[in-house]
């Protein structure tokens, strides 16, 4: 199939529009056109409004709250564009959700990001666009090509234009020490990681222990996604106690759950930095939080999926 880029179409769901419309802008294309809404029985309805016959199709929409009618949006999107002869479907899920449920670790329990996976297959789509999954095995769940981005260099950019002295990058747990291991390196920083533990199945955690020199040092946290905000804000109370001067966070997704910016607000934090793959509506955002926009990334990537050139080479000089 010869795919050129007037044949390549960009469409929304209704998760993040906004987002949506600045990833247009980059590659310089309008938003494709489409409706989405519910009828009176609850039943979600989607109409592709343009021709999209063996065009190189993009819907963008992070899967976040509400997440299962976010999901559902996505599938029948999908679905409408497979029945609209499309060339090819790539689902661009910004955000990943259910990728917390990502392995069976309690008896009886389900492995929702694998089922989600085969949902998103099933129903129609070629390739799978995404940034930091919370577990980069996710990507094997899908017998389609997964291309996984990082937010990493986008929020690392920020803290080198500091220039903060005596920084030392903390893992808010082991799970994500590896990836808090390479924002380390790329800020010549030492790394820390905090001991954490989540109890039960309630969304809470405890901090066990501070492992490493923090010390009199400036502490940068480092984590995937923010959802209630206990666990950064828990161990940026920890790295204090720990005798470190000043703490900022940085995170790729701003799940936000309605009572995490109130949490942030009053934490120990002098910064919590995340970006737009979850949209902050004006009311949860507060004079700490600083969101950086993820579109220039994502429209690059588009066009390089588009293309048929490297996706890897954005990450690497
Ligand atoms: C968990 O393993 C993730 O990496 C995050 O630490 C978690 O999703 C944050 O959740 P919360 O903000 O509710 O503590």
């Amino acid at each position: 199939m010869d795919l050129v880029i007037d044949e390549l179409k960009v469409f929304s769901g209704t998760a993040h529009p906004e987002l949506t419309k600045a990833v247009c802008d980059y590659l310089d294309i309008p938003v494709g056109k489409s409706e989405a809404f519910k009828f009176a029985n609850d039943n979600t309805f989607v109409r592709i409004l343009e021709n999209i016959r063996q065009r190189d199709v993009f819907i963008i929409q992070p899967t976040c709250a509400p997440v299962n009618d976010n999901l559902m949006e996505l599938l029948i999107m999908i679905d409408a564009c497979k029945r609209a002869s499309a060339g090819r479907i790539t689902a661009v899920m910004p955000y990943y959700g259910y990728g917390r449920t990502d392995k069976k670790d309690q008896p009886r329990v389900p492995i929702t990001a694998r089922l989600v996976a085969d949902l998103l297959t099933a129903a129609g789509a070629d390739r799978i666009l995404t940034i930091d999954l919370h577990a980069g095995q996710i990507q094997g769940f899908f017998n389609i090509p997964v291309d996984e981005l990082t937010a990493m260099p986008i929020l690392t950019r920020y803290f080198k234009a500091k220039e903060i002295s005596d920084l030392v990058v903390v893992a808010v747990d082991i799970g994500i020490s590896k990836r808090a291991r390479d924002v380390a390196e790329s800020l010549n920083a030492p790394l820390a990681i905090i001991e954490k533990r989540r109890l039960g199945n309630h969304d809470r955690t405890e901090i066990l222990n501070v492992i490493g020199d923090v010390h009199g040092k400036t502490a940068l946290t480092f984590d995937d996604e923010i959802l209630t905000g206990g666990t950064v804000v828990n161990a940026a109370k920890a790295l204090v106690d720990a005798g470190v001067t000043e703490v900022f966070c940085c995170a790729t997704h701003p799940v936000f759950s309605k009572e995490a910016p109130g949490i942030i607000a009053k934490s120990n934090f002098q910064e919590v930095v995340v970006t737009d793959t979850v949209p902050v509506p004006a009311d949860k955002r507060n004079g700490k939080i600083t969101v950086l926009s993820i579109a220039p990334l994502l429209g690059e990537a588009i066009l390089r999926i588009h293309k048929g050139n490297s996706v890897g080479d954005l990450f690497h000089d």
